[in-house]
């Protein structure tokens, strides 16, 4: 029930949401791969960190392990968007597994940043959130010379092995302003520090940021459509907190709670990089049917990211 009767309560769309083009990569991988290869097929961890997505995939027959040792030898595997260490690589060789690679492009990315600091000699301080798989991946590239910080109270505590030779690489999925503060307090430290060409932090988190900013900012609460191990539908929340409005990470439609919502004049939706955009359409149902709603979209950039498919999986 709306507090004034009949006035249609105002549900505004941040844009860029949902998909980005590396979960829209991964899920076709596994797609075609269902489609066109007669034996199971595995895939390392949840191709992204959606329930829903996994869910979907598994019951058209896609078989989701933990570690590699799940895998009967010379099956085909599906390496997750996030990433996998040059370790699990050799172990999916030892065990003649026929990969196909579903890391993101902007992950690899990271990853060759991190061979090419290591090779000059660099301490380096990856950036990001601790059993995360993709960084738990870029760790992998060098882990007796790469640590990893969340805070700018973990690089107080920091020692490396010449202060001259440190540099930096984050997780993909980092809120913006938080690790703007984190690199200001590695640079007071480190002043020699040096990052990546461009930034880590990908466009798609980027993007789906400055949306929820946008919204938040005329919302009286704020709905995230993600799963919870999803690391940048996480930070979209937090981030619309940070900004004083009320937010919630569902997971479904099925996770709103009428009282958030009673009273709200103007609710904005998003939904993580992971999130399906029909889990949006079920959210955006399920307001309506809390009373009348107006729909809106905000929109404050254009996407036109494309990533080309694997060639195991590219059609003929
Ligand atoms: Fe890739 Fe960024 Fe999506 S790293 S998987 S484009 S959230």
């Amino acid at each position: 029930p709306q507090e004034d009767g009949d006035t249609p309560r105002r549900v505004v769309l941040a844009d860029p949401r949902s998909y980005c083009a590396g979960v829209e990569r991964a899920i076709e991988i596994v797609e075609r791969l269902l489609r066109d290869r007669p034996g199971p097929i595995y895939v390392r961890k949840q191709i992204v960190h959606n329930s829903h997505v996994v869910a979907d995939l598994e019951s058209r027959g896609a078989e989701f392990v933990d570690e590699l040792d799940e895998v009967p030898t010379g099956s085909t595997v599906v390496f997750s968007a996030h990433g996998v260490s040059p370790a699990v690589r050799a172990a999916a060789e030892q065990r003649r597994l026929e990969v196909v690679d579903a890391t993101c492009p902007l992950v690899t990315k990271v990853h060759a940043e991190a061979r090419r600091f290591t090779a000059r000699g660099d301490t380096v301080v990856l950036i990001g959130h601790a059993d995360h798989e993709e960084v738990e991946g870029t760790l992998g590239e060098a882990p007796e010379t790469t640590v990893l910080v969340e805070t700018p109270q973990d690089v107080a505590r920091l020692e490396v092995a010449d202060p001259e030779k440190v540099s930096y690489l984050t997780q993909t999925t980092l809120a913006v302003d938080e690790t703007r503060e984190v690199i200001e307090a590695l640079r007071a430290r480190f002043p020699a520090l040096r990052g990546p060409g461009s930034e880590d932090i990908c466009y798609a988190t980027t993007n789906r940021q400055d949306a929820v900013a946008a919204v938040a900012q005329e919302a009286d609460v704020v709905l995230v459509v993600g799963s919870a191990n999803s690391s940048n539908s996480v930070r979209l929340t937090e981030l619309a907190q940070r900004l004083g409005t009320p937010a919630h990470l569902v997971d479904s439609a099925r996770d709103i709670d009428p009282d958030w919502v009673v009273g709200a004049r103007t609710v904005a939706v998003t939904a993580g990089a992971s999130a399906p955009p029909w889990l949006v359409e079920e959210v955006i149902d399920a307001l309506a049917d809390l009373g009348p709603a107006i729909v809106s979209e905000h929109s404050v950039a254009t996407e036109d990211v494309l990533f080309a498919l694997p060639r195991e999986v590219r059609e003929v």
